[in-house]
C-alpha cells in the first residue's frame, strides 16, 4: 500500500498538487490535518475541523482515459467508502460530486486538471466531514457529518488507508471499464426522477432530472425536449429543490 504525505496545515490540499506535481509519482496522495483555503466547486470555500478528511490525489493519466468521467470514479468512491459506515442511511450522489446524508452534505469532490498537450494533472480532492460537532451559521440545515449521523467519533488514521486503498481499487478498474461508474451513479443519484432548479446561461429554469449521459453529463428535460449537461456548462441553483 503506498503511503501519503501528511501536513499539519496547508492552504489547500489540492493545491499542493497543483504546484508540486512535477516531482510526484502518478497517483501520489497529501493529506492535510487542515486547510486555510479549502476549496469547494464554484469558487466556494470548504471549510474544515479537526475532525475532517482532507485529501487529494494526483493523477497522471493515460492515454486512453476519458478524464470528464474521472469525477463519477471519485463520487462512486467517496459513496461505497461512506456506505460502509452508515449502512442503514440514506446515502446519495447529487451530481456532480457531493454526496448526501439523509438530504444533507457530508462530502464535497473538486477535480481540476491541466492540460497543456496531453493532461499534465488531474487532481481529485475529497472533503468528508466525519467527527465535525457543529457547523457554522448557513451550514447547519445543509451540512452533517459521520459524528451526527451516528453519534460515533471515528479513527481518521484508519479511514485514510481505507479511502485510498478503495481508490487504488476503483481507479484501476475504471482503466478498463467507465460503464460500471456510470452505472453507479445511476444507481445511487440523488436527482434522478426529481424536479430541479438550474442555472443555464444565468437563466434559472425548472427542469426534470431524467438521468446521466454515458459522457457523464446530466441528462434533463424542459420544454419539451431532453438536453444533456456538464458541469462546467450548467450549476445547480442555490435552492435546488423546493426544500
Ligand atoms: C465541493 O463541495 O464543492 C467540493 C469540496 C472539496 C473539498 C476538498 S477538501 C480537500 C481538497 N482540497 C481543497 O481545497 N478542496 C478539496
Amino acid at each position: 500500500m503506498r503511503k501519503y504525505k501528511y501536513f499539519k496545515e496547508l492552504t489547500s490540499t489540492n493545491d499542493y498538487l497543483k504546484t508540486n506535481y512535477r516531482d510526484l509519482p502518478n497517483l501520489s496522495v497529501v493529506v492535510a490535518g487542515h486547510q486555510t483555503k479549502g476549496r469547494g466547486r464554484l469558487s466556494r470555500e470548504w471549510l474544515d475541523d479537526a475532525g475532517s478528511i482532507l485529501l487529494s490525489i494526483f493523477i497522471k493519466p493515460k492515454e486512453n482515459i476519458k478524464i470528464n468521467l474521472i469525477p463519477l470514479v471519485a463520487s462512486t468512491v467517496v459513496h461505497k467508502f461512506l456506505k460502509s459506515y452508515c449502512i442503514n442511511d440514506n446515502l446519495k450522489i447529487k451530481w456532480p460530486n457531493d454526496i448526501l446524508l439523509n438530504g444533507k452534505k457530508i462530502a464535497g469532490i473538486l477535480v481540476e486538471s491541466k492540460y497543456t498537450n496531453s493532461f499534465d494533472y488531474v487532481v481529485v480532492g475529497i472533503g468528508i466531514n466525519v467527527n465535525t460537532e457543529c457547523f457554522a451559521g448557513d451550514l447547519i440545515p445543509k451540512a452533517t457529518s459521520l459524528y451526527l449521523s451516528t453519534n460515533d467519533k471515528y479513527d481518521l488514521k484508519k479511514m485514510y488507508d481505507e479511502l485510498i486503498k478503495l481508490f487504488y481499487e476503483e481507479y484501476a478498474l475504471f482503466e478498463n471499464d467507465v460503464f460500471r461508474f456510470i452505472e453507479y451513479n445511476r444507481k445511487q443519484s440523488a436527482m434522478i426522477g426529481e424536479e430541479v432548479f438550474l442555472d443555464i446561461d444565468g437563466k434559472i429554469r425548472e427542469v426534470e432530472v431524467i438521468g446521466i449521459s454515458d459522457g457523464g453529463e446530466l441528462e434533463v428535460k424542459y420544454d419539451g425536449e431532453v438536453k444533456s449537461f456538464s458541469s462546467g456548462e450548467v450549476t445547480l441553483s442555490k435552492n435546488y429543490n423546493k426544500e
